[in-house]
């Protein structure tokens, strides 16, 4: 696995020239996916089964440092928030093993500096944002100058979701038929929405029994409902993209509300089931069914996880806020 990572990034970089300079530095935003990325068709290349459409969270993400240290080291220096991690810890095992798919740096100490100004009670990812920064600063670190498609091909080895955070606003990552990985990239999507809100409805924010590449894994190993679900996500990809370039958010949220509750759907029929929502999550799904059956135009997206993502237009915002006290509203673009 190691090996063909490794082979892979190779490709990728080519005969981009080193330039090393004393350090490299990278902003990546968070995103949420509108429709999911759920299934890999390799796991090695981390190919995804289903081509899917984000939005990135705008000044909402990780910013990483990267310095490569005068000695020598198999583990980089690894600091989450100015704390320095144990190399024990997953996160920097997950950091460490995904630089050293990069001979050419030799045995020389990384030292990392991430940094998250996403609150890390909303329960957002931060691996997404976290791989597309790492990829980015390392970039700028060797002087590769390496275009966006690139990047977010890197970006993918180290987490599906990452492949989309090299971009701002609306992005989609292309699944690709081929093996060997070289058409499955991310690309954004132009037009920017200055008027679309993400709402943060923290449910929890305690650890999650089963992490999404397990999940996905299991579902696609077991679930029998699986088997529908790469036609689903093709479909509504194609009309939540056109509701995007229509300013249409009603067909926008209505199908990714579908989309994020069929995505469920395939994991409750897992063995054993999946089951990532907790009490509170059904009672506000319940109040957001509530509320818009009262005229509030507002629609909900839900990860791998307890929490929801209310997608919803400004002219609603003060209305959907106080419906939803305590909700974090997001401004993806600016
Ligand atoms: C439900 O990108 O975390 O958030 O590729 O195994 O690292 P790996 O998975 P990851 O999965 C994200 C799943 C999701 C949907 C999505 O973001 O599209």
């Amino acid at each position: 696995m190691h090996d063909i990572q490794s082979q892979f990034a190779k490709n990728i970089i080519g005969h981009a020239p080193i330039q090393l300079k004393e350090g490299g530095v990278a902003f990546a935003p968070s995103n949420i996916a509108l429709c999911k990325y759920w299934g890999k068709r390799d796991t090695a290349l981390n190919l995804p089964i289903n081509s899917s459409l984000s939005i990135s969270l705008g000044s909402l993400g990780t910013r990483t440092e990267l310095r490569l240290l005068p000695e020598t080291s198999d583990s980089p220096s690894v600091y989450l928030n100015g704390q320095l991690q144990s190399h024990d810890s997953s996160f920097a095992k997950r950091i460490a093993s995904f630089l050293s798919l990069f001979p050419q740096f030799g045995k020389r100490c990384f030292e990392v500096r991430t940094e998250n100004n996403i609150p890390t009670a909303a329960g957002l990812a931060s691996s997404a944002s976290g791989f597309a920064a790492l990829v980015m600063a390392l970039d700028d670190l060797a002087g590769w100058g390496l275009d966006k498609k690139k990047l977010s091909m890197l970006a993918r080895l180290g987490s599906g979701s990452a492949s989309r955070s090299v971009y701002d606003g609306f992005v989609q990552w292309h699944a690709g038929s081929n093996p060997d990985g070289s058409d499955s990239f991310a690309e954004a999507l132009s037009k920017p929405w200055p008027e679309f809100r993400i709402g943060i409805l923290k449910i929890s924010d305690a650890p999650k029994k089963v992490g999404s590449r397990d999940g996905m894994n299991r579902t696609v190993a077991t679930s029998e409902l699986y088997k529908s679900w790469p036609q689903q996500a093709a479909a509504d990809l194609k009309v939540i993209r056109a509701a995007i370039a229509e300013r249409d958010i009603q067909t926008l949220g209505k199908t990714a509300e579908r989309n994020a509750l069929s995505m469920h759907a395939t994991m409750l029929a897992a063995w054993p089931p999946l089951i990532y929502f907790q009490p509170e999550t059904i009672e506000q799904i319940h109040k957001i069914q509530r509320v818009r059956s009262e005229g509030l135009e507002v629609y909900l997206t839900i990860d791998a996880g307890p929490n929801i993502k209310l997608l919803f237009l400004e002219e609603n915002e003060a209305a959907v806020a106080a419906a939803f006290p305590g909700l974090q509203i997001i401004l993806p673009f600016g």
